[in-house]
């Protein structure tokens, strides 16, 4: 049989991408499986006692972190031969947290930060060792926000920097429920707390500055789960479990951004994305792209366990600054890159604030992003949490992906609309959550890259 590693397309997504433009978009395109909704998907079944499917699951490297952590703890995830429509199908044989067992090795977690702080949650459940690590990002990313409230639930828990930095050595069990507000809005941490309070005497809350994603609380209260919200910014949960799921994987949000941004910047472009998960606190960035000028519609047609499903149908327009700040920022963190490049395209500056949190992602998002725009000739100044984008007409170049899935994509939705060649060095990255992206470019642009 085949390993997770055998199915997924790292190895087959190029090291550069060599791209010329313009090119515009057209035609209807499904985007891979939300990657967020992913992870949870795997790690709700493995803790459900029966079997669950979930098809249409992320393909990328850090879906795949996941699948491998939980088939070391013992779970076991069988490739089904026949799916719905795009991505994999996968059978997950589920017996209860209590039969997850103690991993004979470190489990590395790549480049997913959501793969380490949501098992270091479930885990702090668990009366066994394990270690958890990542790549050579993910040990330098913030774990203490996950690590000082399940270890006030009870979790033993240690790492570099007492705790701050990964590897993290958990080691968990007789957990009680507690209180916890977090000081920034992280849908990670509160997903954390939630799967460690599943497994708590007593009754856990978690309050947030600002509501996160909330695909935890849809898809567990879906699974009737004793999971329930207090209000937008706060969850409460009792000890307990999912049941089993049927599940097929909406299209990510974050992935659509990224077709959306390049239909709107590329003249003669007019694209529908199908299939799109759009819960309303990924889909920000429609809004935005509304705002700047664009020709941006969302149409609902279902729904998958609690999360709200359709179409994005998005053309070219001329587009012209705004501002991003406050409360919208934890509703399209993942997307500022690409709307940083719908800023260089348009008319004016763009201010993006309250965003210190782009600087602990991947790749300090804000360096990384001021350096792939002015690579491509266009003004911009950083703040501690934030950027001003002086729109223009960006010019092709080497554009330096820094290991960074979301710059290097970013830098190719640029390409694609500039007039001239350009290259995104160490392109690879995008491995981690998109590894088709250069065969749907060549599908809605009618060629191959340069
Ligand atoms: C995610 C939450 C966000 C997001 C990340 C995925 C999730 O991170 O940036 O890509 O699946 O819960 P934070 O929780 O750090 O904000």
């Amino acid at each position: 049989m085949s390993t997770p590693a055998d199915r997924t397309s790292a190895n087959r997504v190029p090291a550069d991408l060599v791209l010329g433009g313009p090119r515009p978009l057209r035609g209807t395109l499904r985007v891979p499986g939300d990657k967020g909704i992913s992870h949870r998907a795997l790690l709700f079944a493995a803790m459900a006692d029966g079997r669950s499917h979930v098809s249409g699951l992320a393909g990328g490297d850090d879906v795949r972190r996941t699948w491998l952590a939980l088939e070391s703890l013992g779970v076991a995830v069988a490739v089904d031969a026949e799916g719905r429509g795009r991505g994999l199908a996968v059978t997950v044989d589920g017996s209860g947290v209590e039969a997850l067992s103690e991993p004979r090795d470190v489990v590395d977690c790549g480049n997913s930060g959501t793969s380490i702080r949501l098992l270091a949650g479930l885990l702090s459940g668990r009366p066994f060792l394990t270690v958890l690590t990542g790549d050579e990002s993910l040990v330098t990313r913030p774990m203490r926000r996950v690590v000082t409230p399940l270890r006030a639930m009870g979790a033993r828990i240690d790492g570099r920097a007492d705790g701050a930095l990964a590897p993290l050595a958990v080691r968990g069990g007789g957990l009680a429920g507690v209180a916890h507000s977090l000081e920034v809005a992280s849908a990670q941490v509160k997903t954390a707390i939630v799967l460690a309070g599943l497994q708590a005497d007593g009754v856990t809350t978690v309050s947030e500055p600002e509501p996160s994603r909330d695909h935890t609380e849809r898809m567990l209260a879906a699974l009737g789960a004793p999971v329930t919200r207090l209000d937008e910014r706060a969850v409460r949960v009792e000890r307990g479990a999912p049941r089993p799921l049927e599940l097929h994987v909406p299209g990510d949000p974050s992935s659509a951004a990224f077709w959306a941004v390049a239909a709107a910047i590329t003249p003669g472009s007019e694209l529908t994305i199908e299939g799109v998960n759009l819960n309303p606190t990924r889909i920000a960035f429609v809004e935005v792209l509304s705002r700047m000028g664009a020709s941006v519609s969302i149409e609902h047609t279902g729904e998958e366990l609690g999360e709200p499903v359709g179409a994005l149908h998005i053309a070219y327009g001329a587009l012209h600054a705004t501002t991003i700040q406050g409360v919208e920022i934890p509703r399209l963190i993942d997307e500022i890159p690409v709307l940083a490049v719908a800023a260089a395209f348009a008319e004016g500056v763009t201010e993006i604030r309250d965003a210190a949190e782009l600087r602990v992602k991947e790749s300090d998002r804000i360096a990384t992003v001021a350096a792939m725009l002015g690579a491509m000739g266009i003004g911009v100044e950083t703040s501690n949490d934030g950027l001003a984008v002086r729109g223009g007409k960006p010019t092709p170049g080497h554009f330096e992906s820094h290991g960074d899935h979301r710059i290097a994509m970013s830098a190719a939705v640029a390409a694609n609309a500039i007039d001239g060649e350009s290259t995104i060095v160490n392109w690879r990255s995008t491995a981690t959550s998109y590894p088709e992206f250069v065969a749907d470019l060549a599908a809605t642009t009618g060629g191959s890259p340069a």
